[in-house]
């Protein structure tokens, strides 16, 4: 199973959703592979934003190492699900969905959590430290979620 996590920059929320899962699934032996990518490309390369490296890092998670890319339309060949973090996000990428099946892949992140499809994780790149550190909590809540489903998902597949 392929899972990608999907923001604006992807400097920010979704290299946090993507090294908080990645973690997870090592924890837990999963064979589930993760990645992440952003809508625009101003910052492909770039390592995550050092508020949000520093935030990881007190909570105890390595994110460093992760780069920038930009979402494109072969990552629905790619990936099994597709979450986005907030409602803008999950347009940018529906228009570049090119079939019903694509479309069916996206998912807001924060839907895990809430059961509500519109919710999202508000962009902190204009923030406060506080601001980061909410990102953290919600995505770390949201990924405890996430993975529990992903699981029995897994497993409705093999079954
Ligand atoms: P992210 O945050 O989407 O969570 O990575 C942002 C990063 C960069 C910009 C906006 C949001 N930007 O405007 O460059």
């Amino acid at each position: 199973m392929k899972v990608l996590m999907v923001c604006l920059g992807n400097i920010c929320r979704s290299p946090i959703a993507d090294g908080l899962l990645r973690k997870k699934v090592l924890e837990k032996g999963l064979d589930i592979e993760v990645d992440s990518a952003g809508t625009i490309s101003l910052h492909q390369g770039q390592a995550p934003d050092n508020r949000m490296v520093e935030t990881a890092r007190k909570n105890g998670t390595d994110i460093s190492m992760l780069r920038a890319r930009q979402f494109k339309a072969s990552d629905f060949d790619t990936f099994d699900y597709i979450f986005a973090m907030d409602v803008s996000n999950k347009k940018n990428i529906l228009d570049l969905a090119r079939t019903k099946a694509d479309h069916n892949k996206v998912y807001m992140l924060l839907g895990e959590l809430t059961n509500q499809e519109e919710t999202s994780v508000p962009d902190p790149y204009y923030g406060t430290q506080k601001d980061f550190d909410h990102v953290y909590d919600l995505v770390d809540q949201a990924t405890d979620i996430l993975i529990k489903n992903l699981i029995t998902r897994q497993l409705n597949i093999k079954n």
